[in-house]
């Protein structure tokens, strides 16, 4: 009796349900891909804010520093975003009729504050610190990238575990002298990166951890 299938019957249908079998697998792996990408986090996308504030004006511009909006960084687990106030201090006097002023206005008579929308944020379980970063030589840059050249702020690092801990278990290229921490184009001297992390390591004494309690409580 002749066979009911032939021979090659038998590969096509392993393949069919290899296929079946495996389109799930391969879905789920791009999901979990996509999710931790910078694109399914939501990197490289700028966030809108009520006032279309923009770091190339005041940073590159003006040649105001970071820690004149955002002190919190050296003292604080929080950077935090300037009170209104802070841009009144200026924006009393320059600029005083701009329509995109209108809303720090608002909010300068109301007393509310601008609900300015996060950029960054990690999740509840995770404990950060930027001082803890930003007094053993990390710089901003490190972290948030050229902000002095952003229209509007966007993420350009993932925050996953294994972006933190790469750098906590071997962080000697990563540092640079404290008085650089808030520099948008520092270069270590000669490009040597590693050199001038080790001396920075040994004058601030930094030494991360990378136990899970580090981050985790
Ligand atoms: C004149 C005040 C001012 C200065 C100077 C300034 N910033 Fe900002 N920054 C703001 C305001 C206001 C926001 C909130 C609106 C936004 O996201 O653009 C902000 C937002 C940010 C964010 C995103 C916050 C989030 O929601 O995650 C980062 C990162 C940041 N600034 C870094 C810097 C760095 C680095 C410097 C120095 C190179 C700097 N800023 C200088 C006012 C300032
Ligand atoms: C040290 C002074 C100073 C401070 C503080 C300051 N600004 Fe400004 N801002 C300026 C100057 C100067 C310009 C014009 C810059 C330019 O066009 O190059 C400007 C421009 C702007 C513009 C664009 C206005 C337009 O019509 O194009 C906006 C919006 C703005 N600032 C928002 C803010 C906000 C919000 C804050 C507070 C977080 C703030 N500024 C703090 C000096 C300041
Ligand atoms: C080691 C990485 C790292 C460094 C260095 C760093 N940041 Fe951040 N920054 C973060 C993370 C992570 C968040 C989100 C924190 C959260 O969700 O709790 C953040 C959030 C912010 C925010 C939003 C408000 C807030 O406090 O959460 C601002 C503004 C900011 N950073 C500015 C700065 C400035 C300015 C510097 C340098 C003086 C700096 N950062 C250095 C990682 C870093
Ligand atoms: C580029 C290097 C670098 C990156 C990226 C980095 N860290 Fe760190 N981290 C450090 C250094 C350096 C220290 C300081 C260690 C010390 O105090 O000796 C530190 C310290 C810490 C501390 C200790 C705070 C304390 O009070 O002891 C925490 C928590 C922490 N980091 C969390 C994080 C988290 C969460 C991320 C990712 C979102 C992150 N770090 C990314 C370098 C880094
Ligand atoms: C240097 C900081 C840091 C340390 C140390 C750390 N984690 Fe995390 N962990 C994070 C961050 C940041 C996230 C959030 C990642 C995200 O949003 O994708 C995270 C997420 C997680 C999650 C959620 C699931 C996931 O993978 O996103 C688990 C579970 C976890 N960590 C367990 C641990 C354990 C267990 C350890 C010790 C072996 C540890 N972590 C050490 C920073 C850290």
């Amino acid at each position: 009796m002749a066979p009911l299938f032939r021979p090659g019957t038998d590969a096509v249908l392993r393949g069919i349900l290899a296929l079946a079998l495996g389109t799930p697998a391969v879905a789920l792996a791009g999901w979990m891909w996509l999710a931790r990408s910078p694109l399914g986090r939501g990197s490289f996308a700028p966030v809108e804010q009520p006032v279309p504030f923009d770091h190339r004006h005041h940073v590159a511009d003006e040649g105001i520093p970071c820690g004149y909006c955002h002190e919190g960084a050296w003292r604080s687990p929080r950077a935090g975003v300037p009170p209104t106030q802070r841009c009144m201090g200026c924006h009393a006097q320059v600029w005083n009729d701009s329509p995109k002023l209108e809303p720090v206005r608002e909010s300068w008579f109301a007393d509310t504050p601008i609900p300015w929308r996060r950029v960054h944020a990690l999740p509840d379980y995770v404990w950060f610190s930027h001082q803890a970063h930003v007094n053993k030589g990390v710089g901003c840059v490190t972290c948030h990238g050229r902000v002095d050249t952003m229209p509007a702020v966007e993420r350009v690092v993932p925050f996953t575990m294994e972006w933190c801990l790469d750098c906590h278990r071997a962080p000697t290229p990563h540092l640079r002298p404290f008085r650089e921490v808030a520099s948008m184009t520092w270069r270590p001297p000669g490009g040597d990166a590693e050199r001038t992390g080790r001396a920075v390591r040994a004058a601030l004494n930094a030494n991360p951890r990378t136990s899970c309690n580090t981050c985790h409580f």
